[in-house]
């Protein structure tokens, strides 16, 4: 069996400890990652009065940050799933702070980042590479036609609810940072997140580029590295299922292959 040994700098120390005094009796344990970008990365605990926190883990590390320890860095905005910034990996699944209720976490809530993405610092890890892959499937609409009517391109009912289960994605990256493929093959594997965005352009009824995107698509490693283990669909916090539209893709392939 082979044995890895890590390397010295990538061992998780054992951290500050931030105790809370005169408290209600209602104490949560953070367990917080913290790297600053040199040395060894350590884990912080924080214990947090129940009481005068609100109730989703996002809450918890803001009244860190602005109560504890300002240097606590971490990436929000809506505060209520929409904007997919603040998605980190909690009690060992990736999902978004702001919807994670603390409540639903039995013992110490553990707070990672991303896991096999890069961190800049604490949980804010480097999407710029998971961004370039959203810009290779041209996520816009092509169409060279003019409108029918002046300023719009209608869609039928049946059409636009094609739509449905993929415009909900906030590209969080908890899926793709949750499968297996990408781990390993995150260079030139799209991932699930990409793959369904792709997905949701080769459904839209008001596109014309189907051919030319899975042509784009149809490559030993960008498409076909997905093996079905679906680890994105347990994971992605908008409840969407990536690995389903990852199959439909494989499947336009086959029958445009078979015209
Ligand atoms: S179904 Fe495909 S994309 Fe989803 S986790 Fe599995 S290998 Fe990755
Ligand atoms: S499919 Fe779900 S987990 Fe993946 S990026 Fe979109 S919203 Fe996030
Ligand atoms: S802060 Fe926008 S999704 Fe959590």
């Amino acid at each position: 069996m082979a044995e890895f040994v890590l390397p010295k700098n990538s061992r998780v120390l054992k951290g500050k400890t931030h105790s809370v005094k005169n408290n209600s009796g209602q104490v949560k344990k953070f367990k917080i990652y913290r790297y600053d970008g040199d040395g060894n990365p350590r884990l912080d605990e924080f214990e947090i009065d129940l009481a005068n926190c609100g109730p989703m883990v996002l809450d918890a590390l803001i009244k860190i940050k602005d109560e504890t320890d300002s240097s606590l860095t971490f990436r929000r905005s809506c505060r209520e799933g929409v904007c997919g910034s603040c998605s980190m990996n909690i009690d060992g699944t990736n999902t978004l702070a702001c919807t994670k209720s603390i409540s639903d976490i039995k013992g110490d809530v553990k707070v990672y980042p991303l896991p096999h993405m890069q961190v800049i610092k604490d949980l804010v890890v480097d999407m710029a590479y998971f961004y370039a892959q959203y810009a290779s499937i041209e996520p816009w609409l092509k169409n060279n036609e003019k409108p029918p009517s002046k300023s719009e391109r209608l869609q039928s009912i049946e059409d636009r609810k094609k739509l449905d289960g993929v415009y909900e994605c906030i590209l969080c990256a908890c899926c793709s940072t949750a499968c297996p493929s990408y781990w390993w093959n995150s260079d030139k594997f799209l991932g699930p997140a990409i793959l369904l965005q792709a997905y949701r352009w080769l459904v839209d009824s008001r596109d014309s580029a189907k051919n030319e995107r899975l042509d784009n698509l149809e490559d030993p490693f960008k498409l076909y590295r997905c093996h079905t283990i679906l680890n994105c669909v347990k994971t992605c916090p908008k409840g969407l299922n990536p690995g389903q539209k990852i199959g439909e893709i494989k499947n336009m392939i086959v029958e445009k292959k078979s015209l």
